[in-house]
């Protein structure tokens, strides 16, 4: 399996050391031989290597801060869309940045990968959110697939649950913690720190950036949310049906009148067929979210056959969203 994968950052850069760390083990297990033959970033270059790129090499001349630097025979010249379409690969993984307006640029570089015959992966979560059907039926189109599991609590497979492990099963609703960051600030809060020192908090372990607004606005949930709907009940939301309230507004007194009535203030996620919203919402300690501590994200699927199955794990990381990018391409693997 021949990858592409555009931008190198804390995920690029996680899934190729993890493929160099796993060779052995996925080549055994799977008989499974990945081979990076080229990298995109924005600001630091892109390679091309049709025979294969070296992980070693590679990683080290990302460190040093340009891709140029790389020590090895590599084409250096190609912008990441032209790299998409002209390189001889089989998979392209985006990880670039989330764009949640327009999903652009990494829309063009889904719909170059497609239409020049390479499966995609994604851990960005822009184009699936705005555009999955549009991929989907370029996928079929061209015969190849699109898979996105690492978009929704990173290598937690929510997204394989419910389509592969609850198959069979009518899901009805699902109700997430989706956004780890929030879900910190609001334990610490729940400890007795305030907003501003809960956050600073969830900065200096860098579970939150510098610029906060997408996680405690509710707009990295629901990013996610939309994702959910449209895999689970193919209803195409946009950000703009969904009801989005951060935790900005939640005060030590919530916290408080919360707690003396047993119960506990967590970011909701909640979709259903018809339609979603992202709220903080008040949770008995007797849902088992309630009680899902730390950056940690879960999800519960509500089904006809199983009631309510809830699945626990992390949501975000280099590690844990490099094994969702993994386990994709093992899927595409098997099918
Ligand atoms: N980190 C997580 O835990 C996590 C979990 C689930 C999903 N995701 C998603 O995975 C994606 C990557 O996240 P990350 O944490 O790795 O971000 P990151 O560390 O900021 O890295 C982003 C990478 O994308 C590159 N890039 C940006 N625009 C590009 C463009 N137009 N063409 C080519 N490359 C471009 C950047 O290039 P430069 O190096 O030049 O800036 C950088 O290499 C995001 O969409 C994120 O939402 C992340």
């Amino acid at each position: 399996m021949r990858l592409v994968i555009i931008g190198f950052g804390t995920v690029g850069t996680g899934l190729a050391a993890l493929l160099r760390d796993r060779a052995a083990y996925l080549a055994g297990r799977y008989d499974f031989t990945p081979q990076i033959v080229g990298v995109a970033t924005r600001s630091r270059g892109t390679l091309y290597a049709p025979d294969g790129l070296d992980i070693d090499a590679l990683l080290a001349a990302h460190q040093g801060g340009s891709l140029r630097d790389y020590q090895g025979a590599a084409s250096r010249d190609l912008d990441p869309l032209r790299l998409v379409g002209e390189a001889e690969a089989d998979v392209v993984i985006e990880a670039s940045h989330s764009n949640f307006d327009t999903a652009q640029p990494a829309l063009d570089h889904c719909r170059a990968a497609l239409r020049t015959g390479k499966h995609l992966v994604l851990a960005n979560k822009g184009p699936v959110a705005l555009a999955l059907t549009e991929l989907h039926n370029l996928a079929r189109e061209n015969g190849r697939q699109v898979r996105y599991e690492a978009t929704v609590m990173a290598g937690t497979p929510a997204l394989r649950l419910a389509e592969v492990g609850l198959a069979g099963c009518t899901i009805s609703a699902a109700r997430g913690i989706l956004n780890g960051t929030t879900n910190y600030i609001l334990e610490q809060m729940t400890g007795g720190l305030a907003y501003a020192d809960a956050l600073a908090d969830a900065q200096r372990l860098g579970y939150a950036e510098a610029d906060p607004a997408a996680d405690v606005e509710g707009w990295d949930a629901a990013g996610k949310a939309i994702i959910l709907a449209r895999t689970l009940f193919d209803v195409p939301l946009t950000l703009a049906d969904l009801q989005v309230k951060g935790i900005i507004a939640i005060t030590p007194a919530d916290i408080e009148a919360a707690a003396a009535a047993g119960e506990r203030w967590k970011l909701i996620a909640e979709v259903s067929p018809s339609g979603g919203s992202v709220m903080p919402v008040r949770l008995p300690l007797a849902d088992p979210l309630a009680n899902v501590g730390g950056a940690i994200n879960a999800i519960t699927y509500r089904t006809d056959l199983m009631a309510d199955v809830t699945l626990i794990g992390p949501g975000a990381g280099q590690v844990p969203t490099a094994a969702g990018l993994l386990s994709d391409m093992l899927s595409l693997l098997q099918s």
